[in-house]
């Protein structure tokens, strides 16, 4: 996939119920480990879910797009991710760790993109209730979790102006509309 093609990646919070291959998951885990982190510490672990039991455990646990009516949350066994990733953390979360995996998450789901599988970068979870169930223990902690799956939606990208909303939409077709602005609209160039 060229470079052009990458940068469609859209978030998907529908997926279809095919399960993902562990050596899909695993080349996912290598974009994560080989990105950029604050002086090379590589202070980010990872637990990938694939199990369905303990996948249908978590989702309860987490929040999809919550920017939308009808909220995007999946449903069991219809529309959920088939595999989580969990990105934790080895010792108290400060900023730069929290870049860290920021960098990690996008290479994650340009790595899943360019197998044409979907990802939600999820910042709203239940910590502690998906803690237990992973078996995290201070002073680890789960910063992020990222839902994977085969796609089941097509979301398409808006590029906008600076004055325009930037709220991401259902259309009456169940589509979501992500308004982006353009880089006009967002540099100064000096
Ligand atoms: C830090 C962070 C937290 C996010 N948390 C959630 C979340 O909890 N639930 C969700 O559905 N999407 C979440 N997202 C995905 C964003 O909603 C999504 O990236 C944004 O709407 C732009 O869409 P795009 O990824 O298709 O460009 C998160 C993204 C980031 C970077």
């Amino acid at each position: 996939m060229d470079f052009s093609e990458l940068l469609r990646r859209r978030t998907v919070r529908r997926f279809a119920q095919e399960p993902l291959k562990k050596e899909e998951v695993r080349a996912i885990l290598e974009a994560a480990r080989l990105a950029s982190c604050a002086a090379n510490l590589q202070r980010l672990r990872y637990i990938a879910v694939m199990e369905p039991s303990l996948v249908a455990a978590i989702l309860p646990h987490t929040a999809f797009g919550m920017m939308v009516h009808p909220k995007r949350q999946p449903v069991a066994g219809v529309t959920s991710p088939t595999a989580f990733i969990a990105v934790c953390s080895t010792c108290d979360p400060n900023e730069s760790l929290h870049a860290d995996a920021g960098a990690a998450i996008q290479s994650m789901e340009f790595a899943a993109w360019n197998l044409g599988i979907g990802a939600t970068w999820l910042g709203s979870h239940k910590q502690a209730e998906i803690a237990a169930l992973l078996d995290v223990e201070k002073p680890g902690r789960i910063l992020y979790m990222v839902a994977l799956g085969r796609p089941g939606e097509t979301p398409c990208r808006e590029d906008v102006d600076a004055d325009a909303s930037v709220k991401y939409y259902l259309d009456a077709d169940d589509c979501i509309h992500v308004p982006k602005y353009t880089v006009d609209a967002i540099t100064t160039w000096k």
